[in-house]
């Protein structure tokens, strides 16, 4: 008898409080180590290439493996299902690379007794490799080259963006930073100078700048003859400013456009999560969507999803081999077939700062500048639908493109258009223009009070964030 109560009252309580199950998962992955962009073609390395390996196994062990952590509700754990995966990169060396060095991590080899097929005649044939597993990896549109152009946005093809990014260079911020940190770079001079020219030595390369000692500050050990210049302080200083100078190139809250990849990502994101909830649990349904592309689309998500009010952080390049996280997850027990009503859905974003074997595990963050992790799927899509761009059209019109594939949404060509960009375009060029002009005035109001922006701007760039 009191055994019966118990199982009962066991019974309920597993009710109540079902296991949280996950239902899809969505992932933007940075590349692992790589060589330096100011030394083209840059190539994913040895440790780049042990970094995304590594993150594939901590993945596998947590969405993939039959006992895996947070095990993606139905999805195969050995033999890949083509179906329930998707995985793509756009067409650059250290990208591809990189997923395919993730995917030997998240699916490996299954061995002699999986990787066995039995032929009509009777005979076995074994899969090469101890059954490594072939999973292809899409080619995104854009982003094509992107570890090799020393611009991130020059590889969008989003010409309001282009302009967009263009504007920061005209800023008042730009320009009182440019000047401030004139000594600070020529001081580096000895240590870059067979790389670049002195006229190429100052705060517009700051991230190649960056790259370059960052990239000699893990693989050549002559960098340590220049350890008198290249204090802990000026590492941290040139560190701080290139995430300043990127973040800058890749978010600006009065101007989206400029932030179209990480609008891009957003829609990415949402479509594929969509895409599980259509299939309504569907065995061959889609779960598991692995995406690799740039920094700028982690910084410019960031930007756009208000994370810099979660943590300051988010100014910040994000490291080597980073993934942002999207899990799609119910409390609610899974019913008998398909999958529980849409209000019992919930989303929550991770942030991964760099391997998740080697350093750290996935980390929860509240996106749009709320506090709640867990968001209703609704609420959700309410929150990235405000900046996601998810079709060609909405593209074209963001990027104020009119030719070529987005001819066909340009509104009738009016006859006194002055640019080829600019129709009768909704917030097409006009933005951007207004941005260059808005940019050119201040600049102007500001010139006086030089000055005092220098010792602000001067003083500010020693701190992490320099953002006012
Ligand atoms: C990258 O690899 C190519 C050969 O595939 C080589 O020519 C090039 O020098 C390498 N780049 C660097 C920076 O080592
Ligand atoms: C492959 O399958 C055949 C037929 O089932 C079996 O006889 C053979 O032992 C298997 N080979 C391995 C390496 O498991
Ligand atoms: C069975 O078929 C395969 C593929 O056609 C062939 O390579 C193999 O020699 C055949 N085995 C026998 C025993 O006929
Ligand atoms: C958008 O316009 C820019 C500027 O004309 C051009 O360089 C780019 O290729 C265009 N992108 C597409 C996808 O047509
Ligand atoms: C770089 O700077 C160092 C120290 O100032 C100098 O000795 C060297 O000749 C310079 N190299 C080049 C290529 O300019
Ligand atoms: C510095 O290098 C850039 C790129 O190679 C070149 O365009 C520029 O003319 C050079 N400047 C000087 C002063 O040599
Ligand atoms: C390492 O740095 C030294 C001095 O800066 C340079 O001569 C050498 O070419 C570098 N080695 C590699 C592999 O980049
Ligand atoms: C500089 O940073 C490194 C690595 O973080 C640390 O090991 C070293 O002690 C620091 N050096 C100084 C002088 O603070
Ligand atoms: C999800 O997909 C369905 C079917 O394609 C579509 O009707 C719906 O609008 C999509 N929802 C979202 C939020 O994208
Ligand atoms: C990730 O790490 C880099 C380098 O340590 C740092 O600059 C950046 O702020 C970090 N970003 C987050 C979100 O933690
Ligand atoms: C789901 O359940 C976990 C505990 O199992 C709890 O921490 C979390 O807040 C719940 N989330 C929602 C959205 O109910
Ligand atoms: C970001 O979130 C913070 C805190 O909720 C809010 O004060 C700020 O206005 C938000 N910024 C944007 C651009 O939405």
């Amino acid at each position: 008898m009191v055994s019966r109560t118990l199982a009962l009252a066991l019974f309920s309580a597993s009710i109540s409080h079902a296991a949280e199950t996950v239902l899809g998962v969505y992932m933007f992955h940075r590349h692992g180590d790589r060589t330096a962009k100011q030394t083209p073609p840059a190539n994913l390395t040895d440790l780049g290439y042990t970094e995304v390996y590594h993150s594939g196994q901590y993945y596998r062990s947590r969405y993939v493996a039959s006992d895996a952590s947070l095990k993606i509700s139905g999805l195969n754990s050995d033999i890949v299902l083509q179906s329930q995966i998707a995985v793509s990169a756009p067409s650059d060396t250290v990208l591809q690379n990189s997923a395919q060095g993730f995917l030997q991590g998240l699916y490996p080899a299954v061995g002699a007794q999986l990787g066995n097929e039995t032929l009509a005649n009777g005979s076995s044939v074994q899969a090469p490799l101890n059954g490594y597993q072939l999973i292809p990896i899409a080619l995104t549109p854009s982003g094509g080259g992107s570890e090799d152009s020393s611009w991130l946005q020059s590889a969008s093809g989003c010409y309001n963006s282009i302009t967009s990014s263009n504007n920061y260079f005209t800023s008042a911020d730009y320009q009182s930073l440019f000047k401030s940190t004139s000594g600070f770079y020529d001081s580096l001079t000895p240590v870059i100078n067979r790389t670049f020219n002195a006229s190429q030595i100052n705060y517009k390369n700051a991230y190649t700048i960056f790259d370059l000692i960052n990239v000699a500050e893990i693989h050549n050990s002559s960098i340590h003859a220049f350890d008198n210049i290249l204090t802990n302080d000026t590492l941290f200083q040139i560190r701080t400013l290139a995430d300043h100078h990127e973040f800058n190139l890749a978010y600006n809250v009065s101007e989206p456009a400029r932030a179209i990849a990480g609008a891009t990502v957003a829609a990415q994101a949402v479509q594929y999560l969509n895409n599980t909830i259509t299939a309504n649990n569907n065995f061959s349904g889609p779960r598991l969507g692995i995406q690799f592309g740039a920094y700028n689309s982690f910084q410019s998500f960031f930007g756009l999803a208000n994370l810099t009010a979660a943590s300051e952080d988010f100014y910040g390049v994000p490291d080597y081999a980073s993934v942002m996280i999207w899990e799609l997850f119910t409390n609610t027990t899974l019913p008998s077939s398909g999958l529980p009503p849409q209000d019992d859905l919930y989303v929550r974003f991770l942030f991964n700062n760099g391997t998740s074997a080697t350093t750290t595990v996935p980390q929860v963050y509240p996106l749009f500048g709320g506090n709640a992790v867990d968001l209703k799927w609704t609420d959700f899509v309410t929150g990235m639908n405000k900046f996601a761009v998810g079709t060609t059209q909405q593209w074209c019109q963001t990027c104020g493109n009119i030719t070529g594939t987005c001819a066909q949404f340009a509104s009738t060509p009016s006859s006194s258009s002055s640019s080829s960009h600019s129709s009768g375009n909704s917030n097409g060029i006009s933005t951007a223009v207004g941005g260059v002009i808005g940019a050119m005035v201040t600049l102007a109001v500001i010139l006086g009070a030089e000055a005092l922006l220098l010792l602000l701007f001067g003083l500010r760039v020693r701190k992490k964030i320099e953002l006012p």
